[in-house]
């Protein structure tokens, strides 16, 4: 998996130095002084081909604070984005400078599985709490205590399909996922559902996360005629994914496309055109989630940013602000243990729907829909039609 990439010949002094000056943060001389403006250090992809999850967090976290004031307990809230561009070893630099220079409250952001696991030493040495707002491999929570998540897990939403799919007479499918992390969970988690319900995952492709060509994995999907193609892909490909899928004619030789809600992503679904009608995804938030809390999210994103349709990610990062808020209210600006606990166990309703922070795992509860790409007012939307209700992390069951 691409989640080492560095060599360890390399990342040793590399470690050594971010010990020393970690050590140096947590003597207390480094730490926050009560009065001092409580800093969020947000790293994200702002730049690169995965710069539309930057681009939906951030404009979520200043929604968020536009709406919420930056005060909290006599202190001033300041967000300090930086962008890492994709690239794990500037995410680990990143961080650092956060946490040793900067003295930030707490790390946030993360838009990929290895750019969550670069950062999360830090957290750990730091004592930072750190808010993964998109980054979805069920396994990152486990690389620091300091960590809390606010996206969704990639065994929550395979499991959520493989059901409806079981249900649904598919029988015979393709897996098809992004090679690492998240790819990985959905496609382990999808088959071995699926097999429980009676069906069978004929074979199981996989392409490069970056820059993947997706026609030759479609030839071959096509050549094996199966029920459907289940597929994750990480937010951003999308349109080039189902714009390919058309163009081998997978549509039209009646192969079905199911998956997790990324390759849906409501930053895309609107110009992808008719070959996404009817696809059936599960997903934890849809644009069209029919709730006032979401109306009123939807319109206010809409309004602050160009009418651009807020999507999973978005929501990831207003609810990461959220917990963070209401966390540092409670401690009244106090950060470390005390901020972590505070954000533990929190409950509210989301624009996705209520969700809790499970106290035992640091991860999101919350309702995983399945939907169908319909049109709404002429326009494609991700229509919710059913629903796993307060669905916990399967791959950390009892725990
Ligand atoms: C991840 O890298 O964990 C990731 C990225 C994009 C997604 C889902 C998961 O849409």
């Amino acid at each position: 998996m691409l989640m080492t990439t560095t060599t360890t010949s390399r990342r040793f002094p590399l470690r050594a130095l971010a010990a020393a000056s970690l050590l140096a943060a947590c003597s207390g001389l480094a730490q926050a002084q009560a009065g001092d403006a409580l800093k969020i250090g947000l790293i994200l992809p702002m730049t690169g081909p995965f710069a539309s999850t930057g681009k939906q967090i951030e404009a979520a976290a200043r929604l968020w604070m536009a709406q919420n004031g930056t005060t909290i307990a006599g202190r001033k809230v300041e967000l300090i984005l930086k962008d890492d561009a994709g690239v794990a070893d500037t995410t680990r630099r990143l961080a650092q400078e956060l946490v040793v220079n900067d003295k930030v409250v707490a790390l946030a952001g993360f838009g990929l599985t290895p750019l969550a696991l670069a950062a999360a030493p830090l957290a750990t040495q730091g004592k930072t709490p750190l808010v993964v707002m998109a980054a979805a491999t069920s396994s990152i929570t486990e690389a620091s205590p300091f960590i809390v998540r606010t996206s969704f897990t990639l065994p929550t939403a395979a499991v959520a399909m493989a059901d409806w799919a079981a249900k649904n007479k598919v029988r015979r499918v393709v897996s098809l996922v992004a090679d690492y992390g998240p790819g990985i969970d959905a496609e382990k988690w999808f088959a071995e559902r699926f097999a429980a319900g009676g069906g069978t995952v004929i074979d199981k492709l996989r392409t490069p996360m970056r820059s993947p060509d997706f026609s030759p994995v479609l030839q071959k999907t096509r050549d094996e005629k199966p029920d459907a193609v289940f597929v994750f892909l990480p937010s951003g490909q999308g349109s080039v994914f189902m714009k390919q899928f058309a163009e081998r004619g997978l549509d039209k030789a009646g192969v079905k496309l199911i998956g997790t809600g990324d390759v849906t992503d409501d930053d895309l679904l609107a110009d992808m055109g008719d070959v996404a009608l009817g696809v059936v995804t599960a997903h934890h938030y849809s644009a069209a989630h029919n709730s006032p809390v979401n109306k009123k999210f939807v319109e206010a994103f809409q309004a602050a940013n160009n009418k651009l349709r807020p999507n999973f990610m978005a929501v990831g990062g207003y609810d990461g602000m959220h917990i963070l808020y209401k966390g540092l209210e409670a401690t009244k600006g106090e950060g470390g243990q005390a901020l972590l606990d505070a954000m533990k166990g929190q409950s509210f309703e989301s624009p996705r729907g209520p969700v809790t922070i499970d106290p035992a795992t640091r991860e999101i509860v919350q309702d995983m829909h399945v939907r169908r790409v319909e049109k709404v007012g002429g326009v494609l939307f991700n229509v919710e039609f059913d629903a796993i209700k307060q669905m916990k992390d399967p791959a950390k069951a009892g725990k």
